[in-house]
């Protein structure tokens, strides 16, 4: 199935055109984030109005891009929540007007469920498999034994990782999203030069906390003023990651599964890619990190769940946007407990 795929939940705009779930033709991201930098996070109302203006233009450059027209398009997916309910009305709204008009199927899919297969555009990953999602707003520890088939094992009790590294990033004067640029510095500084501390990390949950990190991070620059950037940054992702792949090998050890993949824009991080792979090493683990462009908000990522549900003759135009959105609800949907 030629599939047109959307995503608006957050700041990025995005459609693409995917062949039967697995065969990206055309992938277009347009991020408000320039916008958003100036206000120091995303702000809902500029976001919604964001994506009204660029939705159809996205789409047009989808299809392009791809050397299709909207006539060719055999099905619409569409990311229905988690994220802000103005944000996804608007892919919402325009995906339900697409599949009206062209009287094709549509589905409206789960965004983090979405992150966490977007590695099967890229790689056949075999089920079961632990899944570790680590975005600006989730962190989260999936068991996933098939599409549609998830438990949360795990999950932040405050701050996801990204939202810590975005914090962290804005004490250093370092403008919205920071993630990405405290990865860099960290290159240059050295992870054991400040023993931050690892909340959660003898706990027998396999929750994550990060609130209490990023104070401390604050308190050691009060106390510390002349503390190198480079050495704060580098000691403080070194902690990030260890709670990372402590809990996320924990996971591995109670379910007995003998994968693990790593999704969502926080797998971007060099650290966490490295330590991953010595936990791999050591442990016999298979460890599937998709390419930065599919670890970030993208709407090829849609179509993977997309398609399977719409080839399971799941189409439907009647649903809302969804703000909040639990995996766990899709699997007791899909075994007929919820309707
Ligand atoms: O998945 P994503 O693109 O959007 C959400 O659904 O949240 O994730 C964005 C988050 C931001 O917090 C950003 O700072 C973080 O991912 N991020 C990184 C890196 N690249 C992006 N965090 C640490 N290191 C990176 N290289
Ligand atoms: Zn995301």
């Amino acid at each position: 199935m030629l599939l047109l795929s959307i995503e608006t939940s957050c700041d990025e705009t995005a459609a693409a055109v995917v062949q039967d779930g697995r065969k990206i033709l055309s992938s277009i991201v347009s991020s408000q984030i320039d916008t958003h930098a100036f206000y120091g996070g995303v702000v809902p109302e500029i976001a919604s109005r964001q994506h009204l203006e660029t939705i159809l233009p996205v789409i047009e450059q989808a299809l392009a891009a791809a050397g299709n027209s909207i006539a060719d398009i055999e099905g619409v997916a569409v990311t229905r929540g988690p994220g802000l309910i103005g944000a996804l009305l608007v892919g919402v709204s325009t995906a339900k007007g697409i599949a009206l008009g062209r009287r094709i199927p549509l589905v409206g899919v789960n965004h983090i469920e979405s992150h966490l297969l977007a590695i099967l555009l890229e790689q056949e990953v075999e089920f079961p498999f632990i899944a570790l999602v680590v975005s600006g707003g989730h962190t989260h520890l999936y068991e996933v034994k098939g599409i549609g088939d998830y438990q949360t094992v795990g999950q932040t009790i405050d701050d996801a990782a990204g939202e810590a590294f975005d914090k962290v990033a804005k004490l250093f004067g370092i403008s919205y999203p920071g993630g990405a640029v405290i990865d860099r510095l960290a290159k240059e500084g050295d992870p054991l030069s400040i023993r931050f501390p690892r909340p959660l990390l003898h706990d027998k949950s396999l929750n994550f906390s990060f609130s209490g990190l990023k104070t401390a991070v604050l308190t050691h620059i009060k106390n510390h003023p002349d503390s190198q950037i480079n050495d704060l940054a580098a000691s403080f992702q070194a902690a990030v990651c260890e709670l990372l792949v402590a809990k996320t090998a924990e996971a591995v050890k109670r379910s007995g599964f003998k994968r693990v993949v790593v999704a969502g824009g926080v797998a971007c991080n060099s650290g966490l890619r490295g330590a991953m792979q010595q936990f791999s090493q050591k442990s016999g683990v298979n460890i599937y990190f998709p390419s930065p462009s599919l670890c970030a908000d993208n709407a090829a990522m849609i179509a993977v769940p997309g398609d399977y549900y719409l080839s399971q003759g799941m189409s439907s135009l009647d649903f809302d946007a969804v703000p909040s959105w639990s995996l766990d609800l899709i699997s007791a949907h899909l075994q007929g407990k919820t309707n």
